[in-house]
């Protein structure tokens, strides 16, 4: 088996790793969940679920707790709710309504308090707005937004209505807004005039228009006034946020959601060139998002929780919004970059606001490593009692520095795993049982059941490697693939039977404990982006000078991995820096700044097998710098030489 991320070198040294650490005898007798938890959950798994299930509100109880005609589950069957009213109308309703939901942090340092009260009164504003606009239950609505309290608002509106949104990430190009629009058909989309971005801004409205020349599903764009600037509005279709909810009453009536009412869509790229619409759904997804906040992060009712992910993706939808919010918790929004107007300001924020539990992703942490541990000392971060961590594997010096100089040697720093598609961490610590150890996410969550089997589906005994599956259904998983339900079951199902394959590769050591090592499809993990390598290459080969492009993740010390193109050109062309970043620019117009090749080897030819097929395991290698494997299948392998000697240029460019 390959790995994307772990060379052979990676996991050997994470198995060698032998640091532990135990939970403190104050932290394990004070913590949410008890030893006892694991077995409990395992003797009726069901049972276990249904036990938070039943800690949300139910406007019609359901009858049954799950339905399993493999692959499709439902969940809590024949039950009615609503997402919002479990998000803020029953907290209002226990007198907590005062209570801070959400402390805002812009980026350019505007700052706002906002309470359950106050979230809910705007999501109701909102939802009116919607409806007065005929939005209706089952309508989807797209939302391209940056990071500001619209934006959480815009998503509970939607959930209060029965309108599924599909969040697109503010840093996806107009045409990736098109493709998600058109696949999901959405009548709506809400943006912002612009965003701030380290002091810049950030074109937001500009680029949704450019998307609704191809979009003709959208009536109505509603934009929220963020930087203030002048944005053409078009009559008829685009409206501002604020003349949207003036006059709406502040009470909205919540529809009654089946439980397996679609919440939510997010696309999430796959192995083609197409991404997947995963498909969210109302009770099953509140249910795992309210009992992994609780117990992952052993929240309690003090707590001011931060979640630095941006919500356009699953870790804000799960980790900033709903989870948080259904479990009544204090959470920080922060709008920005971490470097502006330096590189202390989430320590800043960390201070300013007594966060006591902060969430952040490897690459993060990898990043304030290389700033130096002096922006951090500048701070007083003694709030600080959980530490987490999510989007790709976590290398123990990183896991180690996050440990000692963010947590004070204090915080237990619990590594997540788990992806869109689980809708809920599936494999982490519980921070007042576990031993921690750096690099590892240590167990399933109670009542998961996760196994790592090699080749032909059989389970690999502990101290070995192979494909990370989930033996059983869990109430957040994603329901299907928008508009394909055989795409569903082939990619997800259809591997090894009656097994959710994850499509990332792990070991386990003598202890159980799961190691992640990176994804063993064509995804690459960059920054804990997802993206495939097929829709790179398309974009790519978009451009007109380009015959042929193939794309690879190699292994970087900041951002997990980065992009590595390799290109051959069209005609006797062999190209030049200035087209190197012509690609660059096109790639970025095609799927978003986020995408672009850090490398890029122009070659006259790609290294294919004599049946035609790019050999991606080799160009990995050679971006990688490794010595090559197996070349006899190759066509032709002068190809070979050429393209290590130009790999080498390239990443000589880095030091
Ligand atoms: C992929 C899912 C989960 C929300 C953010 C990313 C990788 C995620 C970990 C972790 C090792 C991890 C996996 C997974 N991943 N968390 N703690 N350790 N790898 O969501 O975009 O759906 O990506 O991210 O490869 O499959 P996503």
């Amino acid at each position: 088996m390959t790995t994307n991320a772990g060379s052979r070198d990676t996991i050997e040294a994470l198995l060698r790793e032998g640091r532990r650490f135990e939970p403190s005898p104050q932290f394990a007798a004070g913590a949410n969940a008890q030893p006892g938890i694991y077995a409990e959950a395992e003797s009726d798994y069901l049972a276990f679920w249904k036990s938070w299930a039943d800690k949300l509100e139910w406007s019609q109880p359901y009858e049954r707790v799950l339905d399993w005609n493999e692959p499709f589950a439902q969940w809590f069957v024949g039950g009615k709710l609503n997402a919002s009213v479990n998000a803020l109308d029953r907290h209002v309703a226990a007198g907590r309504g005062g209570r801070v939901a959400y402390y805002y942090e812009g980026e350019p340092g505007d700052r706002r308090a906002i309470t359950y009260e106050e979230l809910l009164r705007d999501v109701c504003r909102f939802a009116n707005a919607l409806r007065s606009l005929g939005v209706k239950r089952g309508d989807r609505v797209a939302l391209y937004m940056p990071m500001i309290p619209e934006l959480p608002v815009a998503m509970l509106a939607c959930a209060r209505i029965g309108a599924p949104h599909s969040a697109i990430f503010g840093g996806f190009s107009a045409d990736s807004i098109v493709d998600r629009v058109n696949d999901a058909q959405c009548v709506a989309i809400v943006t912002a005039d612009q965003g701030w971005r380290r002091g810049k801004h950030v074109p937001l409205k500009a680029t949704v228009d450019a998307a609704l020349a191809h979009t003709p599903s959208i009536r109505h764009c509603i934009v929220a006034r963020r930087v203030g600037e002048p944005v053409a509005m078009r009559a008829g279709r685009d409206l501002w946020w604020d003349d949207a909810v003036a006059g709406q009453a502040t009470m909205c009536e919540p529809e009654p959601m089946d439980s397996e009412a679609l919440l939510y869509l997010l696309y999430t790229s796959g192995t083609t060139a197409k991404p997947k619409g995963i498909m969210h759904t109302t009770a099953g997804y509140l249910t795992g998002v309210t009992a992994t906040h609780d117990l992952v992060f052993d929240l309690k009712d003090d707590d001011v929780y931060w979640c630095a992910a941006d919500i356009g993706w699953v870790t804000g939808h799960s980790y900033i919004v709903y989870g948080p919010l259904c479990n009544g918790a204090t959470s920080i929004i922060y709008e920005g970059t971490p470097d502006f107007p330096d590189r202390d300001r989430l320590w800043e924020i960390v201070e300013r606001y007594k966060a006591t539990i902060l969430y952040t992703a490897p690459t993060a942490i990898r990043t304030f490593m290389k700033w130096g541990v002096d922006y951090v000392r500048k701070h007083d971060l003694s709030s600080l009692r959980v530490l987490g961590s999510v989007g790709e594997p976590i290398n123990p010096e990183a896991w180690m520095w996050y440990y000692e100089n963010v947590g004070g040697g204090r915080c237990p720093v619990v590594d997540t795993w788990w992806q869109t598609e689980t809708g809920a961490i599936m494999i982490a610590p519980l921070p007042g049982i576990t031993t921690l150890k750096p690099g590892s996410a240590t167990k399933p969550f109670p009542g998961v059941q996760a196994d790592v089997v090699d080749e032909q589906g059989n389970s690999v005994p502990l101290g070995g490697g192979g494909y990370a599956v989930l033996r059983r259904p869990w109430p957040s998983m994603l329901r299907g693939i928008y508009g394909d339900p055989e795409r569903y079951k082939e990619t997800y199902w259809s591997k090894f039977p009656h097994m959710y394959l994850a499509g990332d590769g792990c070991s386990r050591d003598e202890e159980g404990d799961y190691w992640f090592m990176g994804r063993i499809d064509d995804v690459m993990n960059v920054s804990g982006h997802r993206i495939s390598t097929a829709e790179v290459e398309s974009a790519l080969v978009d451009h007109a000078a380009v015959a042929e492009a193939a794309a690879v993740g190699k292994l970087d010390a900041v951002t997990g991995q980065a992009i590595c193109a390799f290109v051959s050109l069209r005609g006797m062309d062999t190209g030049s820096p200035a087209l190197a970043d012509e690609l660059r620019a096109h790639v970025a117009a095609k799927l978003g700044k986020f995408t672009m090749p850090k490398y890029i080897t122009f070659t006259q030819e790609l290294p294919k097998t004599r049946s035609g097929k790019i050999m991606r395991r080799l160009l990995r290698d050679i971006a990688e710098g490794r010595m090559l494997g197996d070349t006899t299948t190759l066509a032709d392998s002068s190809v070979v030489t050429e393209l290590q000697e130009r790999a080498k240029q390239e990443a000589a460019k880095d030091a």
